[in-house]
C-alpha cells in the first residue's frame, strides 16, 4: 500500500513542463491585438504589445505613402521598450496587420532585433481581403534559424468566429490548451 502511494506520487512529479509562450503583437487599429488577446486567453501566455517609438500618421494617404516607402527600403523602426525577452520562451506567436502584402515594419523590426534562433514562431495576421502576401515566407526571411509555422490569417477582427479559428489553429500546431 505504501509503495503504491509512493509510485503515484513519483508519477505526478514527472508531469511534462508546459512550454513557455509569448505573444508579440503590433496593431495599428486594434484588429491584430484582438487576435493576440484571444491567443493569450487560450494559451495563458504572456502578451507583449509593441509600439513604434514614432507613431504612424493618422491620415490614410500619408500612412500608405510612408508604409510603402518603409516596406520598399526594409526600414526597421525603433520601438518603445517593453519588458519581455524572447530568450525565456519556447513558443512565440508573432502578429501584425497585413500592410502592402507583408508584415508591418514594427513587427519586422522586433523580429530582426531579437535572437529567435531555435524558437517556434507562429505568425498571425489581420487583413482586409486585399493583397494576400506570404507572412510565413516573410518571417522565415528575417528569422532563418527559427521553426516558422503556418500563418493564421484573419479578416479584420475575425468577428464571432475568431475564438474557434484560433483554437483550431493552435490544436493543429499542437499548442497545449
Ligand atoms: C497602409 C496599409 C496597407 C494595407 N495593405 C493591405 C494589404 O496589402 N492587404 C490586405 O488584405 N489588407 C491591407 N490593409 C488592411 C489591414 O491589413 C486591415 O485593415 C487590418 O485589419 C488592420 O489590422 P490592425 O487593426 O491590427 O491594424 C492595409 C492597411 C493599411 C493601413
Amino acid at each position: 500500500m505504501e509503495t503504491e502511494k509512493k509510485m503515484t506520487y513519483i508519477h505526478e512529479e514527472r508531469e511534462p513542463e508546459k512550454e513557455k509562450i509569448l505573444i508579440v503583437s503590433y496593431s495599428y487599429s486594434g484588429n491584430t491585438h484582438r487576435i493576440a488577446r484571444e491567443i493569450q486567453k487560450l494559451s495563458d501566455g504572456d502578451l507583449c504589445e509593441i509600439y513604434p517609438w514614432q507613431p504612424y500618421p493618422m491620415s490614410f494617404p500619408e500612412l500608405l505613402a510612408q508604409v510603402r516607402q518603409e516596406v520598399r527600403s526594409n526600414y526597421r523602426p525603433r520601438l518603445l521598450p517593453q519588458p519581455y525577452f524572447p530568450k525565456e520562451y519556447d513558443v512565440i506567436f508573432v502578429g501584425s496587420p497585413n500592410w502592402c502584402g507583408t508584415i508591418a515594419p514594427p513587427l519586422a523590426s522586433w523580429l530582426y532585433h531579437n535572437n529567435l534562433a531555435g524558437k517556434v514562431l507562429l505568425p498571425f495576421s489581420s487583413h482586409c481581403g486585399g493583397v494576400p502576401g506570404n507572412m510565413q515566407r516573410d518571417v522565415e526571411r528575417i528569422c532563418p534559424k527559427s521553426d516558422v509555422r503556418e500563418v493564421l490569417s484573419i479578416i479584420n477582427d475575425g468577428g464571432d468566429s475568431l475564438s474557434g479559428r484560433v483554437r483550431l489553429w493552435m490544436e493543429k500546431n499542437k499548442i497545449d490548451l
